[in-house]
């Protein structure tokens, strides 16, 4: 047995199951050094997913959020962290209608026709996001209080914790973040008493090829901490999570963003987080997908994080903050399938 991670409840769960399916009986014994030596602790949120903030172009999407089928394969997941964040949400912006301050009126439900639709529909989405993707050029987009409402309540009745993803592509003309928006945001989870986590832009150190601007780690560790700041002020927010910065892979450049970001903005955060694919969605092959030294490529990256992090904020938490086999949308026919299990 390896010295692995023994976080044993999945484990107990899964003796559970076996006696529940069978009448096998199995024993597992873990062979660590000398009795009771904990190894390592895995946060019971250790499995989480990330809702892509495309979701929300267009709010007809949300409602996908009040499917009854979505919400029970969810609440399965659950304790879990659900993340709203991606590309998008750096051209995203709130948008309150002010209206409807009363007590909120729950969604309805989703019906089996509409989901159809939705889903019919959703298929041209994709298609159209995917032509956005590959152009580079983002339309900014707009969402109201029904967004928010739409995902809180999803997240809450599935009993996943929620982390939003806000825009830090709003600057100032002295390229600080503008806050505004951020904070008209947090005013109405206030307002609503919605309890979230926060998290300040998505992989920045592609903010160039998104956006056509820069903006170094040092700036944006002073972002986070001015965020953090508003935060604090708010008796509400105050002991809310903030997590970033969200970087790529940890090479060239994006090693020296991470760097600058820590030394103005470690402080600020709750955890370190960093993105990890194996492989690019459109070139790639099912030998990729079982080839030993792509799959080890995890711990390599990992080890390179965590040794930068050790190095400037020692004790700082890294988490990976969105990862998964294939990057652009995966891809077709192998990260759908048994295949990338093992990534
Ligand atoms: C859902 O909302 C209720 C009421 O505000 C709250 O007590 C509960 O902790 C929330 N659950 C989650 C998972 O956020
Ligand atoms: C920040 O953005 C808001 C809304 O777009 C704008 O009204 C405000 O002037 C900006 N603040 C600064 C300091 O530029």
């Amino acid at each position: 047995m390896p010295e692995v991670a023994a976080n044993l409840r999945p484990l107990w769960a899964l003796c559970v199951l076996c006696a529940i399916s069978s009448s096998v009986e199995a024993r597992v014994r873990l062979r660590g050094q000398g009795p009771g030596r904990l190894l390592h602790r895995v946060d019971p949120n250790f499995v989480s997913v990330t809702i892509d903030s495309s979701l929300a172009e267009d709010p007809l999407f949300m409602r996908m959020l009040s499917s009854p089928k979505v919400r029970v394969l969810a609440k399965a997941l659950s304790p879990a962290f659900v993340r709203f964040g991606g590309t998008r949400q750096d051209f995203m912006q709130f948008q309150p209608q002010g209206k409807s301050r009363g007590p909120k009126s729950q969604p309805k439900p989703l019906s089996g026709w509409w989901e159809e639709h939705l889903l019919a529909l959703w298929r041209k989405q994709k298609q159209r996001l995917t032509e956005e993707d590959a152009s580079r050029k983002y339309r900014q987009v707009k969402f109201t209080e029904s967004t928010l409402d739409e995902l809180y309540t999803f997240a809450n009745v599935s009993g996943l914790d929620l982390i939003f993803g806000l825009n830090a592509l709003l600057r100032n003309d002295d390229n600080s973040w503008n806050s505004s928006n951020a904070q008209a945001l947090l005013r109405y989870c206030e307002e609503r008493r919605y309890r979230l986590s926060w998290e300040l832009g998505n992989e920045p150190n592609s903010f160039e090829k998104k956006a056509g601007f820069r903006v170094n780690g040092d700036q944006l560790g002073r972002d986070f901490t001015r965020l953090r700041e508003i935060m604090s002020q708010s008796p509400w927010h105050r002991s809310a999570r903030l997590y970033g910065p969200d970087v790529g892979q940890p090479r060239g450049r994006t090693v020296d963003l991470l760097d600058g970001f820590l030394h103005s903005g470690a402080d600020a955060i709750d955890a370190c987080t960093w993105h990890h694919y194996y492989v690019n969605g459109r070139d790639t092959s099912l030998e990729d997908f079982l080839d030993p030294k792509v799959l080890d490529s995890l711990v390599a990256k990992t080890k390179r994080v965590i040794e930068e992090v050790r190095r400037v904020s020692p004790g700082k938490p890294v988490w990976l903050g969105e990862t998964s086999s294939a990057y652009g949308g995966g891809a077709v026919g192998l990260s759908d399938t048994f295949a990338a299990g093992f990534m």
